[in-house]
């Protein structure tokens, strides 16, 4: 009698455990999601966070991904005029602008390169790959020359970007991708008074002339360059003033982090605005914006379809231009 009854105690034991596992199966998914397994993935409600690089995969594949890692942080070291697997770049590094590795919120992320390439961008006018993307970077942003799609550089930057955006829905854009969009000023940027904010709060690090500080490997720069030579050219990203905006303030002075900017937005549209009135490399890609509605506010470089002039296209008010744009596509 009193073993049938344990027996039978036993049995209900193992019927309600049972019904945990398989009905309540939840802190195992949150586990699965660090170790890279099958997850509730990341959508546009969700803010970013960085898969951990201490769970990239001791395999082949793992050793790609630290490898495009690497490449991206340490881009000079390996591609800067002394580069040691060659010489195409400007002696940036991709983390310049894609701060920790593109880890980091705000601060041009890459969360969402995985899960919204190929894309199609209207700057090309065609579907780009995220091999694609990347050459972009590099003779832009990098002032450099492209590397070819096959090379073991380029499959290890891919694998890295998709390693790092793995988590995040296909299709969406999470809290913390690429920058953060600022209001427009009702006035145009003002570059005296950007000057003035460039003395006091960049210049300690990128130099009186803005040319950066060179490790003493005179490979790489302790501080970037913000304009000349060295520095992005005029087919860049940043070379628009909402994406250089975009950056700062979240980024700069460095140490910034979103949610705490340490300058106003004013200080931000200013300074940016001096930073894009210095000289730097002029470089055009004939392929770029091929449908003229397309321009954004900021693209500096003529032709329009609106009656705005390069200047107003350069440092705002991008208000009005915005405006007209709108009234063009009713
Ligand atoms: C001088 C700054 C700068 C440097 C250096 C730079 N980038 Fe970028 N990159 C940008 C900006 C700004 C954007 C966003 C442009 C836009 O939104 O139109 C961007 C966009 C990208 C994107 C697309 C991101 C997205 O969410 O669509 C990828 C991928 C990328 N960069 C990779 C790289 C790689 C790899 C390197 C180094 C070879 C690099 N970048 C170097 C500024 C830079
Ligand atoms: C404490 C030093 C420091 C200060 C101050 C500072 N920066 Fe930077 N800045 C850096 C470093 C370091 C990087 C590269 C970040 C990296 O590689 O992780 C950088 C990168 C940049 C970049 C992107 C790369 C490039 O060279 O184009 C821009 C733009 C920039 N800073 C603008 C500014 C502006 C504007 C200010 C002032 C409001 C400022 N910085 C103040 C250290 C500084």
């Amino acid at each position: 009698m009193k073993r049938a009854t344990i027996i039978i105690l036993i049995a209900i034991l193992l019927i309600i455990l049972a019904g945990k596992i398989i009905f309540f199966p939840g802190h195992k998914k949150n586990a699965d999601a660090r170790s890279g397994g099958p997850i509730s993935k990341i959508s546009e409600k969700t803010e970013w966070l960085a898969p951990d690089t201490s769970l990239i995969p001791h395999t082949a594949e793992g050793d790609l991904i630290r490898l495009g890692r690497r490449l991206i942080a340490n881009t000079s070291f390996y591609f800067g005029p002394a580069g040691t697997i060659n010489h195409r770049a400007n002696g940036m590094n991709c983390q310049n602008c894609h701060l920790d590795a593109g880890t980091r919120i705000f601060s041009n992320s890459f969360a969402a390169v995985a899960s919204t390439y190929p894309l199609f961008r209207s700057r090309s006018g065609r579907i780009e790959s995220i091999e694609f993307r990347i050459n972009e970077c590099l003779e832009r942003s990098l002032n450099g020359r492209k590397i070819d799609s096959g090379s073991t550089e380029m499959k290890s930057m891919v694998a890295y970007l998709k390693w790092v955006g793995k988590e995040v829905l296909k299709e969406s854009r999470p809290r913390g991708a690429g920058t953060e969009e600022l209001a427009f000023l009702d006035r145009q940027a003002d570059t005296l008074k950007g000057r003035l904010v460039f003395q006091l709060k960049c210049q300690v690090c990128h130099g009186p002339d803005g040319q950066g500080i060179l490790a003493i490997d005179k490979n790489s720069y302790i501080y970037p360059p913000l304009w000349g030579e060295h520095s992005y050219n005029t087919a860049a990203g940043l070379y628009r003033l909402t994406k250089l905006a975009g950056y700062i303030k979240y980024s700069m002075p460095f140490g910034t982090r979103y949610p705490a900017p340490q300058l106003t937005d004013e200080q931000i549209w200013d300074v940016g605005g001096f930073i894009n009135s210095m000289p730097r490399p002029v470089k055009f890609f004939k392929y770029d914006w091929p449908v003229l509605e397309t321009k954004p506010v900021d693209y500096p470089f003529g032709p329009y379809t609106d009656s705005f002039s390069e200047q107003q296209h350069k440092y705002g008010p991008f208000g009005p231009i915005k405006k007209a744009k709108g009234a063009l596509s009713k």
